[in-house]
């Protein structure tokens, strides 16, 4: 499988190229900042997603390269924890701009080549988050953003089906990553409390429904939102 993960140096995108390349599948990764991964199956490009321009590029090198995906994992993102009242309009439109606009034109181009994966099931999977669900306060940007990608999951998965691509949204709990380290003492044991499983998710609690839906065992799922860790 050749599968196209975004936000690979930390976190959630970092532990599922690893797993993936471990797997023995090729994968392409992308981040500002360089990964030091380094592996014959890995390709980086080292970009800002919220450059339409620069993501063109990387898919268009990909399309070189490779000629088709089979999947795409929309995972770079970012939050940020304040009151609406004190969250500049600047700051909401770059969290907008990375969470919801990269995750539209990644689709895009990505959609291009996924459909000429020979797989016929090709995936797209979108990272959210339990803020949207539990409609967090402190988080209103951060969850409208991927509540949006939570609707673009559903539009998307109607407009591609035509084309052989799925397109499903993975709902995360806590997770240790640098994106939980910005989050307020308390908050993580706090909402951990509200979950049905009451412990932290880990990065192995991830891997096997994400290979799940990027896979053709999920050849019949599209158009939905799996969340983690028991949330309602
Ligand atoms: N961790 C959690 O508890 C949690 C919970 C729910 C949902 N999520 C979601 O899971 C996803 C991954 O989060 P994470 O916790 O793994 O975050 P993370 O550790 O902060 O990783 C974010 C990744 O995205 C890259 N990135 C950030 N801005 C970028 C940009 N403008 N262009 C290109 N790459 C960029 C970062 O690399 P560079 O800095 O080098 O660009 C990094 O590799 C996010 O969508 C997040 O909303 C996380």
């Amino acid at each position: 499988m050749i599968i196209l993960i975004t936000g690979t140096r930390t976190g959630v995108g970092r532990a599922l190229a690893e797993h993936f390349l471990d797997q023995g599948h090729q994968v392409v990764g992308c981040s500002r900042k360089s990964t030091g991964l380094d592996h014959p199956g890995y390709r980086h490009h080292g970009l800002d997603l919220t450059d339409p321009s620069a993501v063109k590029s990387m898919f268009r090198a990909v399309r070189r390269e490779f000629g088709h995906l089979d999947a795409l994992v929309n995972s770079a993102g970012r939050s940020n924890m304040n009151h609406f009242m004190m969250t500049p309009d600047s700051v909401a439109r770059d969290i907008f701009d990375l969470n919801f606009f990269s995750v539209l034109s990644c689709s895009r181009e990505g959609a291009k080549l996924l459909q000429k994966s020979p797989s016929g099931s090709a995936a797209i999977l979108n990272i959210s988050t339990v803020a949207v669900p539990w409609a967090l306060d402190g988080q209103l940007v951060y969850a409208a953003s991927k509540a949006a990608v939570e609707q673009l999951t559903r539009v998307m998965s109607k407009e591609l089906a035509g084309f052989g691509i799925r397109v499903n949204s993975l709902g995360l709990p806590p997770v240790r990553t640098v994106l939980t380290r910005t989050l307020p003492e308390g908050m993580v044991d706090s909402l951990i409390e509200r979950q049905a499983i009451k412990r932290m998710c880990t990065m192995a609690d991830l891997v096997g429904p994400v290979e799940f839906l990027v896979s053709e065992r999920s050849g019949f799922v599209t158009g939905e939102t799996l969340f983690l860790g028991g949330v309602n």
